[in-house]
């Protein structure tokens, strides 16, 4: 077997789905700047200015909020090749398509955790019109007069019943290093991995009620903390729900602000980017759940319980109903996937200063 490591370049994009599209799409369009490339059947395609490829999101329409799918493009045609060998060698199920818009034959399989994941080489890249080039000759398209703009997809964070088997997944598959791991004991809860030198553009998470192939956020690239901040103000002005922050994490040393677009997904929009892995063979670093505050949230911003560590999407409750649900604790409160969520809090959770509502156990 080749050597998986830098045969995968990033992500791609990301395919949302929504039950209100319309209002999914006017918030990417509205608030963060992004262009719509093509409108077709239930889909809208767009992309972030910098975004290098005709688009980085699609929306869909959708009885239930969830990632469709993301899309990682590999390092050549032969790495493309050589990946979905890795897959297909190892029994698991995987197909070739022709892909969307914009994008070439497309390897398609699933996490094991059940996320629909595609690889591809072959791309359509992004040519803007004459009014929409850009002077700054390494930027796709101008810098949009509208909402406070982001400049690409950045990374996709999943839930999932088993964060181990989804981290070797995509060690061994595709390459990819694990920068840092959140652990409970001898079990780990948390993963962030890369194929290049950012901290990550996967991350797994272990989702509470044990349920497999959720989604818990997709991210978005800003590069600047201020903007995090202007940004929290034009979402507390229109009514767009915030979760949590701007912080920065100490887990990637990245700046977060967790809000949820209108049909329930929730996104993060990234200021710095935080930590590069420039040294090739650095070693995974290793969270205890002793440390975890530090991890979260370096200023103190709290991390709902009753969102952030309890919902994903697809949700059987809508965001309101699940926050109503989870945000009971004590006697006669919790129903049967509350108190599952519960059990399945590491004791720390209860004790930390950075995780707002946890069940004290
Ligand atoms: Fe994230
Ligand atoms: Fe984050």
């Amino acid at each position: 077997m080749s050597d998986p490591r830098f045969e995968i370049s990033h992500l791609a994009r990301a395919e949302l789905l929504s039950p209100k599209p319309q209002e999914t799409v006017d918030f990417f369009t509205k608030f963060l700047g992004m262009y719509i490339t093509r409108t077709e059947g239930q889909s809208v395609y767009l992309r972030a200015y910098e975004d290098p490829y005709q688009w980085s999101l699609k929306v869909t329409e959708s009885a239930q909020a969830g990632l469709g799918h993301a899309a990682l493009r590999t390092t050549s045609p032969e790495a493309l090749e050589r990946r979905a060998a890795s897959l297909k060698d190892a029994n698991v199920d995987g197909n070739w398509r022709e892909s969307d818009f914009g994008y070439g034959k497309t390897f398609a399989y699933q996490s094991p955790d059940g996320h629909n994941l595609e690889l591809l080489w072959e791309v359509e890249k992004y040519q803007a019109p004459p009014e929409l080039q850009s002077k700054i000759l390494t930027r796709p398209s101008k810098k949009p007069l509208q909402g406070i703009p982001v400049k690409r997809i950045d990374h996709l964070n999943l839930l999932a019943s088993d964060v181990s088997a989804v981290k070797n997944s995509f060690e061994r598959h595709l390459g990819f290093r694990t920068t840092e791991r959140v652990v409970d004991g001898d079990t780990e809860i948390g993963a962030w991995m890369s194929s290049n030198i950012l901290g990550h553009e996967v991350a797994c998470l272990r989702d509470a009620q044990g349920e497999r192939g959720k989604m818990h956020h997709l991210a978005f690239y800003y590069g600047t903390g201020q903007h995090n901040i202007d940004a929290v103000e034009m979402f507390r002005d229109y009514d767009i729900r915030i979760e949590s922050g701007p912080d920065k994490h100490g887990i990637t040393q990245a700046q977060f602000l967790y809000v949820f677009e209108p049909g329930g997904n929730r996104i993060e929009l990234f200021g710095e980017v935080g930590y590069l892995h420039l040294d090739p063979d650095g070693e995974t670093k290793t969270w205890q759940m002793s440390d975890i505050d530090t991890g979260l949230a370096i200023g103190g911003a709290k991390l709902p319980w009753e969102t952030y560590f309890t919902y994903g999407t697809p949700s059987p409750l809508s965001l309101d109903q699940h926050i109503e649900k989870y945000a009971h604790f004590g006697p006669g409160g919790p129903g049967p996937d509350a108190a599952a969520a519960a059990q399945a809090a590491p004791d720390e959770i209860g004790q930390s200063r950075a995780v707002a509502g946890a069940p004290v156990s």
